[in-house]
């Protein structure tokens, strides 16, 4: 069977897999929120970044890319995503909406579930920002991911408060 896999995250901006087509997507009942640690991208595990996961949240929604990919690469895309995706994300089914055209698909989508090792957790927008200020790691700055992320959901025409507060807060601190 072939895969549509959602991404939300990084995988908006750097999918880094095989696929043969790719449609902006929302997911339903999720909210995309700044509240999982990085220890081995956007941190170290002395001093963790901060990065997204899902978070179930009634009438609330998240968009992001969903990516077709043929079967015959979808074990070694599973290969590939389960390791970069190690600090605490699991994989879940979800049921996507494309937003060209309402259509629905089951997907997959990576997860970082709130009794991970590696979950943060809410805390202050004004400290969310600092730690990701502050934070990097072997993929680049934490400042780095929440930018590029920005910038790929206003390209998405993608709401989302949360993002684009913090990358406020963010641009503020490094003035
Ligand atoms: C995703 O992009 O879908 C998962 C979270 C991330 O790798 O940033």
């Amino acid at each position: 069977m072939h895969l549509w896999l959602f991404g939300y995250g990084s995988l908006i901006w750097r999918p880094d897999i095989e696929y043969v087509d790719r449609r902006p997507a929302r997911v339903q009942g999720w909210a995309r929120r700044f509240w999982q640690g990085s220890h081995d991208h956007r941190g170290v595990p002395e001093a963790p970044g901060r990065v997204v996961t899902l978070i179930r949240e009634a009438g609330s929604s998240c968009d992001g890319m969903a990516y077709l990919v043929d079967r015959d690469a979808v074990e070694e895309t599973f290969t590939r995503l389960d390791h970069r995706e190690k600090n605490g994300y699991e994989r879940h089914s979800v049921n996507l909406t494309f937003l060209a055209d309402a259509r629905r698909e089951q997907g997959v989508v990576y997860i970082a579930p709130v009794d991970n090792f590696a979950y943060l957790g809410e805390a202050p927008l004004a400290d969310m920002a600092d730690q990701i200020y502050r934070s990097v790691g072997p993929s680049g700055t934490n400042v780095d991911y929440l930018l590029e992320l920005a910038s790929a959901l206003r390209a998405l025409d993608a709401e989302d408060e949360h993002v684009f507060q913090l990358e406020n807060a963010v641009r503020e601190l490094s003035r």
